[in-house]
């Protein structure tokens, strides 16, 4: 037996070491023949042994049986987001704010520059050198475990190499689909097409079925770390990426330690000139203080470190007319004009409608149907139109209609107010399906298999007239109503929805699958007028029940940190409505119950805490959310009544006071490490 373990760790160790020289070095050691011969000895030998079958067994990166959903994971320690700058003259103020930090001249400052690659972060959690967890970033705190889909990336080192490999360590990176690789999938037919790179990327890592994900070409760069044990000690980020490469990570070779503001500047100039023969999609550049101490001593501001900074590259422009303006009404009944264009390839997308935001901005760049303008498509941004470069003669001027286009009510626009909006939210369809279709939708309530045009269907047929009405929906009524039914779309084409019985089964299957629900999404479900999820889940977690909040007073609402006069008041107004209530109600009597998040399982119930000092990893904001959000309070001042105190480095008079009043004194890994 044990001569068998021993052959098959060589041969793991064997094949691991020559998927490294092949998709990480790029330098193949042997044909694909002698590649393959050992791999199917691998298999053979794993098939008859498999208690022998580790996670670091390269057999693991082809995929298992498909997930129902991915687990929560939570990180470590918080993955951030970055500050971005587009222009000069803001990379200067930002170099002008870091060196007062510092007490160094920015010219001074050795920074690394690095790509921004254009992907997705993840993060992957490696015990005693074996990947363990591979997860997205989520909000930053609690990402997806897509460990399996992570697995089948084969320049994904799967056991570390090398000497000083810390026990506990998360790498974190950027998971991409090169140029070419996009290109490859787009041009297969068995294959959804996607509309870059980059979602293409996202698309796959989602993926539930990890055997689809072997099939695309993920690849992934590594640049930072999160937690880590033993100590491990780095004095620079450009010694980082040179010891992720030592433990077999792919690291991006494009990237160099430069000095000063002017050295950013030369180093952004060169990429920008050479972006397109780049194999993969950038954004722009980031620019991070190399030195670790310097860093340190920067710290965060909210989500982000200080101590970098993304440059952006402008996004593409293109020129094209404008063919017509057409209002779209959204689920909270605002027109929003939207510019039906002479269709144009921008940023690797083809564009065909661009947003107008509102009438006040029509009026100030004075555009009309006719005109040449110009049009912008940043990231995921939906295009808009930054001016007009030619007038036509024949101009048409845009005007708002009086009725609404969707149900022909009236249009009500205030003096002063930009938006327009549609008067009779009960009867618009256009309202009721936005609202319909927000509720369903995947950070609402997640109710699979009711897409747009199911939706905009059965509200046509009232049989959806408002949310509460999917949970009335049953096999009979949905087979009844949706067979051989034909559906019209926008582009002419018509063609019938014939739901199998599967996908009827799996609608109800969803619906009654998730009558148990966070209270936070049934929240943000709910659609109101600027409670995106943020602001959801801080409600959720004062209030505690849907019953709570209906009867909160405005005073009350306005006092949660965030939450502004305006958003304070449609929260209130929403829950003054009879017919809302009689909603909530309804769906409540269909049996949905409500579940406080999982983030909020009081795991601080009633603490308070009080900070002080320079924190590491968090930034005091994020602290502070973190046990607000977990059933614990923040004091500013060291009492009786205080919990403990959380110490950074140097830490001001309320160490002092917390030892005289004997309140516990925890550092901040100490904190972290409360589960
Ligand atoms: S460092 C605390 N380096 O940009 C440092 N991020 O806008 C956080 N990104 O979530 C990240 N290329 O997904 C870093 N060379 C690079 C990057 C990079 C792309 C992404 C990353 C991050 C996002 C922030």
């Amino acid at each position: 037996m044990n001569k068998i373990r021993k052959e098959l760790d060589l041969l793991k160790d064997k094949i691991n070491s020559l998927n490294y020289m092949y998709y990480v070095l790029d330098d193949p050691e042997i044909s694909d023949l002698e590649y393959d011969t050992l791999f199917i000895k691998l298999l053979s030998i794993e098939e008859l042994n498999p208690d022998f079958i580790t996670e670091d067994s390269p057999s693991q990166r082809v995929g298992s049986l498909p997930l129902d959903k991915f687990k929560s994971v939570d990180h470590k320690l918080p993955m951030l987001s970055l500050n971005n700058v587009f222009h000069s003259e803001d990379l200067t103020s930002y170099m002008e704010r870091i060196e007062k930090k510092i007490l160094k001249p920015y010219e001074k400052i050795l920074f690394s520059a690095e790509l921004k690659l254009d992907g997705l972060a993840i993060n992957l959690l490696y015990r005693n050198g074996v990947l363990e967890v591979g997860s997205t970033r989520g909000d930053g705190f609690v990402g997806e475990d897509v460990t399996k889909n992570i697995k089948t990336i084969r320049s994904i080192p799967l056991k570390l190499i090398g000497n000083n490999i810390p026990n506990t360590i998360e790498v974190r990176g950027e998971v991409f689909i090169s140029k070419n690789g996009f290109k490859k999938i787009n041009s297969s037919h068995n294959e959804k097409k996607f509309a870059n790179a980059r979602n293409a990327a996202a698309g796959s890592l989602r993926q539930l079925d990890s055997n689809v994900v072997s099939k695309r070409p993920l690849d992934a760069f590594f640049y930072s770390i999160g937690e880590c044990s033993n100590n491990f000690k780095i004095n620079s980020q450009t010694e980082l990426l040179s010891q992720l490469s030592k433990w077999g990570f792919k690291t991006c070779s494009i990237n160099e330690p430069v000095l000063g503001k002017t050295g950013c500047q030369n180093f952004y100039k060169k990429i920008l000139s050479i972006r397109d023969d780049i194999p993969y999609d950038i954004d722009g550049i980031v620019y991070k203080v190399d030195n670790i101490l310097d860093q340190q001593q920067l710290g965060f501001i909210s989500r982000a470190p200080r101590w970098a900074i993304a440059h952006k590259f402008p996004a593409e422009e293109k020129t094209t007319i404008i063919n017509d303006v057409r209002f779209q009404v959204g689920r909270t009944g605002v027109l929003t004009p939207v510019a039906s264009l002479e269709s144009v390839e921008v940023g690797g997308v083809t564009v065909k409608n661009a947003t107008l935001h509102n009438m006040d901005e029509i009026i100030k760049k004075d555009i009309h149907i006719g005109d040449t303008v110009s049009i912008r498509r940043a990231g995921d941004v939906i295009p808009e139109i930054i001016k007009v470069i030619k007038k036509n003669k024949n101009r048409q001027k845009i005007k708002l209609p009086s009725n609404c286009p969707e149900c022909g009510s009236n249009i009500a626009k205030e003096d002063g107010m930009a938006f327009a909006k549609c008067t009779a939210p009960l009867i618009c369809s256009a309202q009721k399906k936005g609202a319909i279709i927000h509720y369903v939708s995947k950070k609402a309530m997640d109710i699979k298999g009711v897409g747009e045009k199911l939706i905009s269907r059965l509200v046509d047929e009232n049989i959806l007239n408002d949310i509460s009405d999917i949970y009335k929906l049953d096999k009979k009524n949905l087979k009844n109503f949706i067979m051989n039914r034909t559906i019209r779309e926008d582009s002419g084409k018509e063609y019938d929805i014939t739901l199998g019985d599967k996908s009827i089964d799996n609608i109800i299957n969803s619906i009654k699958g998730k009558m148990e629900v966070k209270l936070s999404n049934f929240i943000y479900s709910l659609g109101i007028n600027e409670v995106g999820e943020v602001t959801a889940r801080s409600l959720a977690n004062k209030y505690k029940s849907i019953n709570n909040l209906i009867n909160a007073k405005y005073d009350d609402i306005i006092l949660l940190k965030d939450i502004g006069p305006v958003a304070a008041l449609n929260i209130y107004n929403f829950f003054q409505s009879k017919r809302n209530i009689d909603i909530i109600n309804k769906i409540i009597s269909a049996g949905l119950n409500f579940i406080l998040d999982k983030s909020n399982n009081n795991l601080f119930n009633g603490q308070t805490y009080v900070i002080t000092g320079k924190l590491k990893n968090f930034s005091r904001q994020d602290l502070e959310e973190r046990i607000i959000n977990n059933g614990g309070n923040i004091s500013s001042s060291v009492s009786k009544k205080t919990y403990a105190l959380i110490v950074g480095s140097d830490p001001g008079s309320k160490l002092d006071k917390a030892k005289k009043l004997e309140v516990k004194i925890m550092t901040e890994e100490k904190f972290i490490n409360l589960k």
